[in-house]
């Protein structure tokens, strides 16, 4: 798969335009959004929960994939900043009766919408629909195939952040279905960029994409090694989904040999912490004990997410934000 071209996000000037990958930003610009982002965090404990930053603004959440948290946070985060917001759903949309996602673009386009929040099945699609809207129009990539989902890393990195705020003595491992996994390489992008001492990606050998090494990140599949002296454990989801042929062996196995367990956390480091981007598939690559546990910020990343998508949100339409 090549990456789609990560330049379409800046204009001529070096301005964000656009928020479709982590990777081509700079420390500097994910620390400001991170620390913007502080000063959104506890806006859901205030009696109005409203700036009007986006006031008179109009975003599409554009979604061709199911999502949860996702499309949840992000009409939160606009109706916090005073967005009109309007969600579409999939199923309902024209693309069922055969109209191609640009033309259903242009379609939303003609209602003067300001802003398309866009997830899909394939690779690039945000990016496809980025090139083909005038200037004044942004785009967020939600998540697209297997390539990237850059606000999910975001707020994955503010989630450490709060727990561990030096990120140049932290070591990192992502543990399980990394091929599939559009999550696990933005996180790989933004670790690196704000300059973690590890990326330590583990899984069984059919699950870790060839070459991944190019990314900056060590491998193993050895879990019971590879989580020895580890301060932030990713679990990801098996997506099943996303798999042609049985890439697994049965899930008694998977479980027994990379799930998360009480017994093999104590492996890692006494003060890890342990994240999911979710879905999570209970007694699959975690199990409820460790989920639902102390050192789990599950949760955490859910409540962080509004906030992560409202800085990276005013930013953009601000149009303030420089590449460097
Ligand atoms: N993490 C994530 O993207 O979850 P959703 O699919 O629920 O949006």
């Amino acid at each position: 798969m090549r990456a789609p071209d990560s330049s379409i996000q800046f204009d001529e000037n070096g301005h964000l335009k656009h928020f479709l990958t982590v990777n081509g930003l700079t420390r500097k610009s994910l620390v400001n959004i991170l620390d913007t982002a502080e000063s959104f965090i506890n806006f859901g404990q205030r009696e109005i929960k409203k700036v009007p930053l986006l006031r008179g603004k109009t975003l599409v959440n554009l979604f061709f994939e199911p999502s949860t948290r996702t499309r949840t946070t992000f009409e939160i985060a606009g109706k916090r900043l005073s967005a009109d917001v309007i969600n579409l759903n999939a199923s309902r949309m024209s693309t069922t009766k055969g109209e191609s996602i640009l033309d259903t673009v242009r379609t939303l386009e003609a209602m003067h919408t300001d802003l398309f929040i866009v997830r899909d099945k394939a690779s690039g699609a945000a990016h496809l629909i980025a090139a083909h809207l005038p200037d004044h129009i942004k785009v967020i990539n939600a998540g697209d195939g297997r390539h990237s989902h850059p606000t999910q890393a975001m707020l994955d990195m503010f989630t450490i952040r709060q727990k561990k705020p030096d990120f140049s003595r932290l070591k990192v491992a992502i543990v399980g279905d990394i091929l599939h996994s559009r999550v696990a390489r933005s996180q790989i992008h933004a670790l690196n960029i704000l300059g973690v001492d590890e990326v330590r990606v583990i899984g069984p050998r059919t699950l870790i994409p060839t070459e991944i090494e190019k990314m900056g990140v060590t491998t193993t599949s050895d879990l019971i090694g590879g989580l020895e002296g580890i301060d932030v454990i990713i679990m990801l989801r098996i997506q099943h989904e996303r798999m042609d042929g049985q890439l697994i062996p049965s899930e008694q196995e998977y479980f027994q040999r990379y799930g998360l367990t009480e017994n093999k956390l104590q492996l890692a480091n006494e003060d890890a912490i342990v994240m999911h981007p979710g879905p999570i598939n209970r007694g699959l690559e975690i199990a409820s004990s460790v989920a639902d546990g102390s050192r789990s910020v599950i949760l955490n990343q859910v409540t962080n997410g509004i906030a992560v998508r409202m800085s990276i949100m005013a930013k953009l339409m601000g149009g303030q934000e420089k590449r460097s």
